[in-house]
């Protein structure tokens, strides 16, 4: 049985396979070739859920068993509402000041923006609230359905990952937010804790997916 995931990242697709221990997952452009999802969801889960439909809708004439993983995640911070929460890959290409944010007044953005652009915009947002950090979390959520024996199955699991953002030097080697973010129990950012994949909130949510998956197969 193929375990299909909604990315075509290759670092995902490895450390996914790390975590769950599975060598049978393989990206949805592999077998279905590459199209687009739009990810116009208002939530984690929604995104997520959008991304395993639609890869299911192509999946499904197939008569054999498959399973779909699909992730969406993102950085809330406090200070800013809870946003960049899932335009986090986006974040840099929202034409909106932190006040417009936290008012919720800003035009959906279609475009991403490079890491470091949206590190940029962040540090911008918390130098314009004249303040130097704000508490924040990670949040993940997965979506999984398919058939397994002829069986329907589906699932969503969520992990997250607190503590808080700050004014701290740009890492152009680092993912995402990381080298903003402090975990809580922390003093470093998260470029530079080397523990970080079995801390975070990608790690949490498969911690509960695999727990299910390793029940079921
Ligand atoms: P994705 O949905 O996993 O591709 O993540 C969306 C965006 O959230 C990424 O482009 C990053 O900006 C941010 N993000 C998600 N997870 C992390 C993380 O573990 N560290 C830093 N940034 C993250």
């Amino acid at each position: 049985m193929q375990i299909i995931l909604a990315s075509a990242n290759a670092k995902k697709i490895k450390e996914l396979k790390a975590i769950l221990g599975y060598e049978n997952i393989v990206s949805y452009k592999e077998i279905l070739g590459d199209f687009e999802i739009i990810e116009d969801g208002v939530s984690f889960s929604e995104n997520a859920w959008i991304k395993a439909r639609a890869i299911e809708n192509r999946v499904q004439e197939s008569e054999g068993d498959y399973l779909i993983i699909a992730d969406d995640s993102g950085l809330c911070v406090e200070a800013l509402d809870g946003m960049p929460s899932i335009y986090s890959a986006r974040f840099s290409t929202i034409k909106a000041s932190a006040k417009e944010l936290n008012e919720r007044r800003f035009e959906i953005p279609s475009e991403g923006g490079s890491d470091e652009a949206n590190n940029l915009k962040l540090l911008e947002c918390l130098k314009e609230l004249g303040i130097q950090e704000s508490k924040a979390k990670f949040v993940c959520t997965i979506a999984l359905c398919g058939k397994v024996g002829g069986e329907r199955i589906e699932g969503e699991y969520s992990g997250e990952l607190e503590g808080k953002v700050i004014n701290a030097p740009l890492n152009p080697q680092a993912f995402g937010y990381d080298p903003l973010f402090i975990p809580n129990g922390y003093e470093m950012t998260l470029d530079k804790i080397e523990e970080k994949n079995t801390l975070s909130h990608r790690f949490k949510a498969l911690q509960k997916l695999k727990k299910f998956l390793d029940g079921i197969l």
